[in-house]
Parts: C-alpha cells; sequence; structure tokens
C-alpha cells in the first residue's frame, strides 16, 4: 500500500459532523416524533429542518430527550432568536400551578388550563415554545396541541368566505372567567389593567398559508351579533380541537415538547395543582405580527 493513498485520510481534520433528521409523523395532521439523539440535536445542524417540520407538524416531540436547563437553553438557541422570559436573561421559566414553587405567575397559569395562544396581547406573538418535564403529574395533567392551519385548511369554502376577514378582540380578563367565574370588581380591573388587542380570525401569513386564532382570550368578534360572534368563537374552537387536528402529549420526566405558536393552539390538560408537576419552558422570539 502507498503512503499517498493513505495520507488524505490520516491527515483530515476531524469535522463536526451534520447528522440528517429522523422522524416519524404522530397524526396526519398534527405531531411529529423526533428520533435524533441529544448530541445530534445539540450541535445545531438540525435547526433549520427542525423549523420547517415544526411549521408542517405543529409539535415536535422529544421523548426523553433529558436536557438539563443549560442544554434546554443551547438547543433553543439553535432553531432561533431565544426570547428571554422575566427578568433573568436566558433562562428557563418555571411552569408549575403550585404558588410555593411560582408565587407569581401560578394564578396567571390557570387560564392555560383552557385553549389559548401564548401572547395575544402583543402584535407579534413568539414563534414557539418549548417545555421539558422535571416532575409529570400524579394525574392529568397531559399539554394538548392542535392545528390551526389544518383546522382552517378543512373548513369548507363557504365557512373560509364568511370569516376571512373578521375581527376578534382578546383580552386576558375574558380568560379570568373560565376559571373564576365570579371575580371580586378590583380582580377584574387589575386583569383589565393588562390591555387587549383586536386580531384578525384568520391569520394570512407571510408563506401564504393561513391559520385560526382563536383561544379563551378570544371576547368578541367586532361587529357582528352577539350570539353569532359566541358561535363562531366557540364552533370554531370546537372544530379545530376535535380529534383530527389535536395531539396530547403524556408525560414522562425528561420528554420535551415543541410547539409551533403561529399555527397551533394548546392547553395543560386537568391536574391536581399541589401534585407538584413542574414543567420547564423556553420560548423563541416572535418573527411575524398577527396580520
Ligand atoms: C405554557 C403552557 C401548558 C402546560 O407554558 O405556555 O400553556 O401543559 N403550558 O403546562
Ligand atoms: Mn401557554
Amino acid at each position: 500500500m502507498s503512503v499517498t493513498a493513505q495520507a488524505p485520510v490520516s491527515a483530515a481534520p476531524a469535522q463536526p459532523k451534520t447528522a440528517t433528521l429522523r422522524y416519524e409523523r404522530i397524526k396526519p395532521k398534527i405531531g411529529a416524533r423526533i428520533l435524533n439523539n441529544k448530541d445530534e440535536l445539540l450541535h445545531g445542524g438540525l435547526g433549520d429542518d427542525l423549523r420547517e417540520l415544526l411549521e408542517i407538524a405543529g409539535v415536535l416531540v422529544f421523548p426523553a430527550i433529558d436536557f438539563t436547563d443549560a442544554e434546554q437553553v443551547a438547543f433553543t438557541r439553535t432553531m432561533g432568536k431565544f426570547a428571554p422570559e422575566g427578568g433573568d436573561g436566558e433562562n428557563v421559566t418555571k411552569i408549575t400551578l403550585d404558588v410555593k414553587e411560582n408565587p407569581n405567575s401560578a394564578e396567571y397559569l390557570k387560564g392555560s388550563l383552557y385553549w389559548h395562544i401564548d401572547g395575544t396581547r402583543n402584535d407579534v406573538p413568539i414563534r414557539a415554545s418549548l417545555l421539558s418535564c422535571r416532575v409529570p403529574a400524579s394525574w392529568g395533567g397531559n399539554t394538548s396541541v392542535c392545528n390551526t392551519y389544518a383546522a382552517y385548511d378543512d373548513l369548507p369554502e363557504e365557512k373560509k368566505a364568511e370569516i376571512d376577514n373578521l375581527r376578534v378582540l382578546h383580552a386576558p380578563w375574558a380568560s379570568l372567567f373560565y376559571y373564576e367565574p365570579e371575580p371580586s370588581l378590583a380582580k377584574l380591573q387589575g386583569f383589565q389593567r393588562v390591555g387587549e388587542l383586536e386580531l384578525p380570525l384568520v391569520w394570512k401569513h407571510k408563506s401564504g398559508r393561513k391559520s385560526l386564532v382563536l383561544g379563551c382570550t378570544s371576547h368578541h368578534v367586532v361587529g357582528i351579533d352577539h350570539n353569532k360572534s359566541a358561535q363562531l368563537i366557540h364552533g370554531l374552537r370546537e372544530w379545530a380541537t376535535s380529534e383530527q387536528f389535536t395531539y396530547s402529549h403524556e408525560w414522562k420526566t425528561g420528554d420535551l415538547i415543541i410547539w409551533d405558536n403561529t399555527g397551533t393552539m394548546h392547553r395543560a390538560e386537568a391536574y391536581d395543582p399541589n401534585c407538584g408537576r413542574m414543567m420547564l419552558r423556553t420560548k423563541l422570539e416572535g418573527e411575524e405580527a398577527f396580520a
């Protein structure tokens, strides 16, 4: 064997190798399970492919990926711009209804038990949320996600024409009544001070695709009869959250999911608030305004 034939192999510098994305779809209209391992994901080379798949599948599931806090932050950054929550920079945020663990936002998180989009108070909502499980609930506590692109696409054409240019007033105080039917006036006013925002019922994305903008912050459809308004908000929510468009994730410690916050709604399913369920969240900054 000649020396020159061997030389290129031994002289080649160690190149970080980008794995190819491996996944299986969960349902035709929602969900994909990612099969790559932790090292392949943290390498960063799969970020663009994951973003592309996220937009199609709505939710990506990483079973037993077991990221540390720092790894979840690093992985989040492979997919876009990290959106810090609270004042503590690039870190994970504890999501729990336990007031001892979460004195500031456990109350606010009660609204997460109902179908919603994160950040309907902002013109540019966050792009995606990543949620991982430290402690699963003792019972219940699945996170369910529905695909609002697919739900729009599958509407009859006459329904699309009816709703395409409607607008909905979104107000956080609307969701207060889901879990506290008789709030004090002071509490209602406190929620009302958070603000409100009129948003399109059908989001016409730059990509050309359309998705439904609904959820428990929807107060009313602007400028139409109030009975009709309630029928639209609740009828379309019932449609968008029907079995074919919905995936419900049963958590095991170490799992992580990502939902595309621009083409889905999600909610936590009921669980015992004192059971110690502990989830860790990171977010990707929004890139596109509701339009
Ligand atoms: C959220 C959220 C759902 C859950 O973190 O935005 O809605 O299952 N979480 O905890
Ligand atoms: Mn949420």
